[in-house]
């Protein structure tokens, strides 16, 4: 089972770290990839006009280290969504995963994200246009609950039905609605509660489908809490970024099984070093890798040092690798 490519990634998937824009870039999944061999990971959403019409092909690159990694794409057009189905699938991106949740004021104007939970219909005809481009690699959607005024009771429901119909076999689920009128983006990840029994039932009813609940999962025992409660996957955003040691180091043995879990953050800042240097030598700047390192110590001795180092001097011309080690010197 385990040489079934959708099978390795739905295992994967029993943990992963959520798309977010401005954060999970390709410097930012090297990074967690130290610190779990296991959880997927899912890159930024990347628009599907951007790829298509824009021809910004170099916001799919990715480092061959991060696998298992998922690609997150925006659209509403299918024919333009099977066309950068194909160019990620050409890259290597195990999973191809479309976003039905983001609900930013600019995703809205050009039809993606979370208004699309009005328009099940044409999820499924995208989706069914991702698949047909797809091949061996699996189409996934990432949604809430619903918009708006919406009922998530009735609407949840008929929403993953008629997906479903489409192919679709797994769902990661933000518990709360959108609220797209009112609501600035950030507010949209806070203010409407959430409702994890509502989506538990989607799973308990729909055993077939392979169901990720995300929104609000702070540590490895309430992802722990939420696999126990039949939930085959359990993906966390904020939390994963700011404490990644806290999150992901645990998460190969406790989530996965496995016996030699990577647990030392000093060696894992040691081992960013090559890539800081690559990155350099490419002409990028160091500050670029470090500002998603900064909560690599969050709870440890030495935490602050670590911060305040880096912040302060990774944007410096002269700054180098080395940088990592002087900010270390506390904790040594
Ligand atoms: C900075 C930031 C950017 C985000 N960008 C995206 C995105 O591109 N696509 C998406 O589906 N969700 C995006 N999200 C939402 C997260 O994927 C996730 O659904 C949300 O943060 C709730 O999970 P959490 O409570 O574990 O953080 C973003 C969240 C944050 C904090």
């Amino acid at each position: 089972m385990n040489d079934d490519p959708k099978m390795r990634v739905r295992k994967a998937a029993r943990l992963s770290v959520a798309p977010m824009m401005d954060w999970t870039d390709s410097h930012c999944r090297v990074f967690h990839r130290l610190m779990s061999r296991e959880t997927l990971l899912y890159t930024e959403m990347v628009t599907a006009p951007a790829l298509v019409r824009g021809g910004a092909t170099h916001l799919l690159d990715f480092e061959p280290a991060e696998h298992p990694v998922a690609v997150q794409l925006g659209g509403s057009d299918p024919a333009e969504l099977a066309e950068a189905t194909r160019m990620a699938v050409d890259r290597g991106y195990d999973e191809v995963n479309l976003n039905v949740g983001c609900p930013s004021d600019r995703v809205q104007s050009g039809t993606f994200g979370a208004v699309l939970m009005r328009d099940p219909d044409l999820v499924a005809r995208c989706c069914a246009a991702m698949i047909a481009a797809a091949g061996d690699v699996e189409v996934t959607v990432k949604c809430r609950i619903g918009v708006d005024d919406q009922d998530p009771e009735v609407v949840l429901p008929d929403f993953l039905d008629r997906v479903a119909d489409a192919g679709v076999g797994r769902f990661i689920i933000h518990a709360r609605k959108a609220w797209l009128a009112g609501l600035s983006p950030k507010e949209n990840r806070d203010i409407p509660p959430l409702d994890y029994d509502l989506v538990h039932r989607m799973k308990s009813t729909r055993p077939d489908l392979h169901l990720s609940i995300n929104g609000g999962i702070a540590s490895l025992d309430a992802a722990e809490a939420q696999l126990a409660a039949g939930m085959d996957g359990v993906m966390i955003g904020r939390a994963a970024y700011h404490d990644p040691a806290g999150i992901l180091m645990q998460a190969d043995s406790r989530i996965f099984g496995r016996a030699d879990p990577m647990d030392d953050p000093v060696a894992v800042a040691q081992a960013m070093k090559p890539h800081i240097t690559r990155h350099l030598e490419d002409g990028g700047k160091l500050a670029q890798v470090t500002r998603h390192m900064l909560g690599l110590f969050a709870g440890r001795p030495g935490a602050r040092h670590w911060r305040r180092v880096l912040s302060e001097n990774a944007h410096k011309a002269e700054a180098d690798a080395s940088l990592i080690d002087e900010a270390m010197a506390v904790l040594a």
